[in-house]
């Protein structure tokens, strides 16, 4: 059992899991945030993305006891309903949404994007999210909500 305080979102959140227990499971089972999706539990689809420390990492893959002392954020530390955070407009603006499950990690995996790359070009995003999977196919209208988030 690993106990101790995991940074979420700006504040200290105690927490006691079994030691290997992923950080996807703490954060939706422990935590309530409900942002980051179960997909696939393998770290191949990108659904459960949180940044670490500003870095896009996969939530699924991650034991908990990896990320103490660091800086976890979820989709719930970037904006609100009612002040969304500038990705999370741009995405709502170009209706990149379709079912919305893979929504999160692409949302999330953009923010890292443009903090290390502001302006990105076309070959850069879709690098960037060539491993976030759209059942959909909803992969043109999120390239756009890209560009829109980097104006
Ligand atoms: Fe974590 Fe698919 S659920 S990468």
């Amino acid at each position: 059992m690993s106990q101790g305080p995991l940074r979420v979102n700006g504040r200290d959140c105690a927490v006691q899991a079994a030691a290997g227990t992923s950080l996807l499971t703490v954060l939706r089972n422990d935590l309530g945030l409900n942002g980051p999706k179960y997909g696939c539990g393998l770290g191949q689809c990108g659904a459960c993305t949180v940044l670490v420390d500003g870095v896009a990492a996969r939530s699924c893959a991650l034991p908990v006891e990896g990320v103490a002392g660091r800086e976890v954020t979820t989709l719930e530390g970037l904006g609100t309903r009612d002040a969304l955070h500038p990705v999370q407009q741009a995405f709502v603006a170009t209706q990149a949404a379709q079912c919305g499950y893979c929504l999160n990690g692409m949302v999330m995996t953009t923010v890292a994007l443009l903090r290390r790359t502001p302006q990105p070009t076309e070959a850069q995003a879709r690098a960037a999210l060539s491993h976030n999977l759209c059942r959909c196919g909803t992969h043109l209208e999120i390239l756009a909500a890209v560009q829109a988030a980097a104006q």
